[in-house]
């Protein structure tokens, strides 16, 4: 049963890629707060299973079928939210794919089929939702879903880090463009098992998590960990933060630094001669701490995969 107040009471909310995972769990948990929510997911059984459960719950919710990354389906998720609930209050953007390879075995259709959903996948829906909340002159919540595989990089990633990153830069820009109509923009990097992360886990991890499970622990990389904070974001509680890119996971909720320079060598005024920056390039890395070489910039979260 839906509690009596939330946070989201009397909203209306798009969750993209809303049939399972990361996207199931945002649903479910605005659908709790009160909103009424339009659930887009590529799979129409899913979809519906979900607009099914939030309606059992004694929540509104429509399910739409259909690739986000198509403008069609984009610019009608915002028209079902405003004909089926009168209005549009916040908009997350979660549908995702994967087609790891390393750059050498990349073909073309990996790259172009996950830059497509994620990156235009972002930006059709998001577009749609700021052109609406323009013209109507109301403020709005955009929660984008990046990944540390874009802030961080991840081996085996290239196509889809660079998807990731393209959209914590995005959500950056939005954010800019929208700060004066009150259009606040954010992004996180989550972290959960799901169907698109269970085969990339070490089989001593899950055996670890299942034991974990039975003593009745918390579940920390449980889908639904990831949605109070997007709740959170979706709400006019959150009026005030916009450019932010969160980490995500279990009980845990992280800001990342956004990209910044660090340390600086200069040459009296005068442009650099090649010859001369191996002499210098060095203070750069003494003065950062930043490594010269490619470093496993994953080794740098804050938390660990299962200790
Ligand atoms: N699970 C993680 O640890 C993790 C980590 C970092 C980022 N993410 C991101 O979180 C988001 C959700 O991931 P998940 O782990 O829940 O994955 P998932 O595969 O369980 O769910 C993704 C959902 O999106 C739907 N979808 C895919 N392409 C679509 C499209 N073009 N149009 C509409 N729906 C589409 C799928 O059908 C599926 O229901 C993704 O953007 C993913 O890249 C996940």
């Amino acid at each position: 049963m839906l509690p009596d107040m939330g946070l989201l009471d009397g909203k209306v909310v798009i969750v993209t890629g809303a049939g399972r995972g990361i996207g199931r769990g945002e649903a479910l948990e605005c659908a709790a707060q009160g909103a009424a929510v339009v659930v887009a997911e590529f799979d129409p059984a899913t979809g519906k299973t979900v607009a099914d459960e939030i309606a059992a719950a004694g929540g509104r919710a429509v399910a739409v079928a259909g690739d986000v990354a198509d403008a069609e389906v984009a610019n009608g998720l915002v028209e079902t939210a405003v004909r089926e609930f009168g209005r549009l209050d916040a908009l997350v953007n979660n549908a995702g794919i994967l087609r790891d390879k390393t750059l050498a075995k990349m073909t073309d259709e990996d790259w172009d089929a996950v830059v497509r959903v994620h990156l235009r996948g972002h930006f059709l829906p998001t577009r749609a939702a700021v052109q609406h909340w323009k013209a109507e002159g109301k403020p709005g919540h955009v929660v984008h879903t990046a990944s540390t595989s874009g802030l961080l990089g991840n081996f085996g990633q290239s196509n889809y880090g660079a998807a990731k990153a393209g959209i914590a830069a995005f959500s950056t820009i939005v954010a800019m463009e929208g700060a004066r109509g009150g259009i606040t923009s954010n992004a996180i990097a989550p972290t959960a098992l799901t169907a698109m992360t269970l085969d990339l886990m070490p089989q001593e991890y899950k055996d670890q998590r299942d034991a974990a499970l039975e003593r009745g622990e918390f579940d920390f990389f449980a889908p639904e960990n990831v949605a109070p904070l997007v709740a959170f974001l979706c709400s006019d509680a959150s009026a005030h933060i916009s450019g932010k890119v969160f980490g995500v996971q279990g009980d845990s909720i992280e800001i990342f630094q956004p990209f910044t320079s660090v340390a600086e060598v200069t040459n009296g005024g005068k442009r650099w001669d090649p010859e001369d920056i191996g002499g210098r390039i060095d203070e750069l890395w003494t003065a950062s701490g930043i490594q010269a070489g490619a470093e496993n910039m994953m080794a740098r979260m804050r938390y660990k995969i299962l200790g």
